[in-house]
């Protein structure tokens, strides 16, 4: 038999290894791993995590923001051509009338949309736009779940602690404080509109572990939480008669002659025909960056994460912050070829499931925050060796399945995790019975547009909620407070736009900023082909196809 056929989804050679997983599961079981230390983590990260990577970041060379540091690919962006010349676009022929415009069709948006309604615009004054389909986003694929302090011992100011620990105390603290106050209300809301979270027998929420959370406080829907999420808020959405244009870029914002947006210039992606929407105010909820697969990693995102809406604000000459934050989620899945980058969510080591070596040896506290154990599995790999290397040359560390079952008795991972099951079933890995290959994969945008609590950015007229926005999570998010990101900031983008659009009278539109845009690069001297916003991604000829990442 040659090394590389497979045995149950895995060539000979790694099944050496995973009888070393099997080996020592029985005293791991057993094992009490300690957390590291502030200074522990702090030189981890500093060594291992591809953020302090050299070579990786420069300094943006225009607009407000001028000197900023950013991994390459942001800059490239930001220091591109804007995609439309403003000859090309006759701004006295309006197609769209609205209120509120709203740009992105995933959970900021969508809440935005809602809470727009239920603070008094009629729903025939609001436009969503999305480039893709209604609800396809990043939110719709999250899996692990939701953070919300609502019972006793925990609180709001134990989240508020934990979120400000995790990133680093460079969060916006008034964000941080209203994501934790909010966010059961945010759960009693969803739960309203139909949400089925796990509970217990008797009714009460299943709350998990999250990394470098201080209590169980993740609600969740199996291990699609996302998509129960979608599903209700697409309902209301649907229900309220909300109008949604989709296959639809903003390619542009537009501003009026006192410099408040005042709308964007849309590009029907079937058509390829521009047109303008005029708005009284205009949420931007575009979404991250996974799809410019920053340093070359793969990722968990959907494929509309281009950053489009970091783009388009900052053209208008909204500030930005944090971009040089980027977050690897530490489960990504490493092998099969096919399936790398995927999620592989928290909630498998919140229930149990430990990280280990191809000695089959514990190596880090399975929770630690997501950038801590990111950086310690790149260390594992690429540092001590330690990683087993796939056919394709990537390298990887186990995640022990198995011991959910061993943990939680029989069925517990298919019931817990039927995604993940599904997942690796499919190219034929029972992860109840053997252990998965994980790395880390490109996850979360950090940084992005600097918005106060009432999600207004630096320019008047233009609002802004989920991850488009930075400040809330400092330099790392922890697990499920994305999806409340968008709840607590799309809610209140809705309401403050709704309140806003009552007193506001939008002059003559213009596209003046684009052309202020095109002298900032001819000042700095920037001479470059790239236009942006990106809208999709390229993968043609795309360094990202080469699986071995330099990581060190
Ligand atoms: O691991 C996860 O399920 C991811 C959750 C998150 O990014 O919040």
């Amino acid at each position: 038999m040659s090394e590389f056929e497979l045995i149950r989804g895995y060539p000979k050679y790694m099944r050496e290894s995973i009888e070393l997983v099997e080996e020592t599961r029985e005293r791991r079981l057993k094992e009490e791993f300690r957390h590291l230390s502030l200074e522990e983590r702090e030189e981890l990260l500093k060594k291992y995590h591809p953020d302090h990577k050299e070579g990786t970041k420069r300094p943006l060379k225009i607009g407000p923001n001028k000197g900023m540091i950013a991994p390459h690919e942001v800059i490239d962006l930001l220091e591109a051509h804007p995609l439309i010349k403003p000859e090309q676009i006759d701004l006295s022929q309006v197609d769209y009338e609205t209120d509120i415009l709203i740009i992105g069709g995933g959970g900021a948006g969508m809440t935005a949309a809602l809470w727009a309604v239920y603070s008094g615009v009629s729903p025939e004054d609001i436009l969503i736009v999305t480039k893709l389909r209604l609800g396809d986003s990043n939110s719709v694929m999250s899996q692990g779940g939701v953070q919300a302090a609502d019972r006793p011992p925990d609180s709001p100011t134990r989240h508020f602690l934990d979120v400000m620990g995790g990133g680093h105390f460079a969060n916006d603290r008034q964000l941080a404080r209203t994501l934790t106050m909010e966010a059961p209300y945010m759960m009693k809301w969803l739960e309203e509109l139909g949400l089925m979270f796990d509970k217990d027998e008797e009714g009460n929420m299943i709350e998990l572990w999250g990394g470098g959370t201080s209590c169980r406080r993740m609600h969740s829907c199996k291990d699609y939480t996302g998509m129960e999420i979608v599903r209700v808020l697409r309902d209301e959405i649907r229900n309220k008669g909300i109008k949604c244009v989709e296959f639809t870029s903003a390619v542009e914002l537009i501003t009026d002659d006192e410099g408040k947006v005042a709308g964007a210039v849309l590009l029907n992606m079937e058509s390829e025909e521009y047109s303008i929407a005029k708005a009284k105010a205009t949420i931007l909820a575009t979404g991250g960056f996974g799809r410019l697969h920053i340093q070359g990693f793969p990722t968990t995102n959907h494929y509309g994460a281009t950053m489009d809406g970091v783009i388009l604000a900052y053209h208008v000459g909204a500030l930005l912050r944090d971009l040089d934050a980027t977050q690897y989620h530490p489960t990504g899945a490493a092998y099969p070829e096919h399936i790398v980058g995927l999620l592989i969510t928290e909630k498998v080591r919140g229930g149990g499931a430990q990280v280990v070596n191809k000695f089959g040896e514990q190596f880090v506290f399975p929770l630690e925050p997501r950038d801590v154990e990111a950086a310690a599995i790149i260390r594992e790999c690429w540092d001590r060796n330690n990683g087993v290397e796939t056919p394709t040359g990537m390298r990887g560390v186990w995640l022990d399945t198995p011991m959910i079952d061993l943990i939680r008795g029989e069925g517990a991972f298919k019931k817990m995790f039927p995604a993940i099951f599904r997942m690796f079933s499919r190219v034929g890995i029972d992860p109840t019975k053997d252990p998965v290959l994980v790395f880390p994969t490109l996850h979360y945008m950090n940084g992005g547009i600097v918005i106060n609590e009432r999600c207004e950015t630096t320019v008047p007229g233009l609002f802004a909620a989920g991850e488009t926005t930075g400040g809330v999570h400092g330099k790392n998010r922890l697990m499920g407070n994305s999806i409340l990101d968008y709840l607590v900031f799309g809610r209140r983008a809705g309401i403050n736009a709704a309140k806003y659009v009552k007193n506001v009278r939008i002059g003559k539109l213009t596209l003046d900023h684009v052309r202020r845009y095109e002298r900032w690069l001819e000042e700095a001297g920037i001479e470059t082909e790239r236009r942006a916003p990106l809208i999709l991604p390229d993968y043609r000829g795309k360094k990202v196809l080469m699986r071995r990442i330099d990581v060190l």
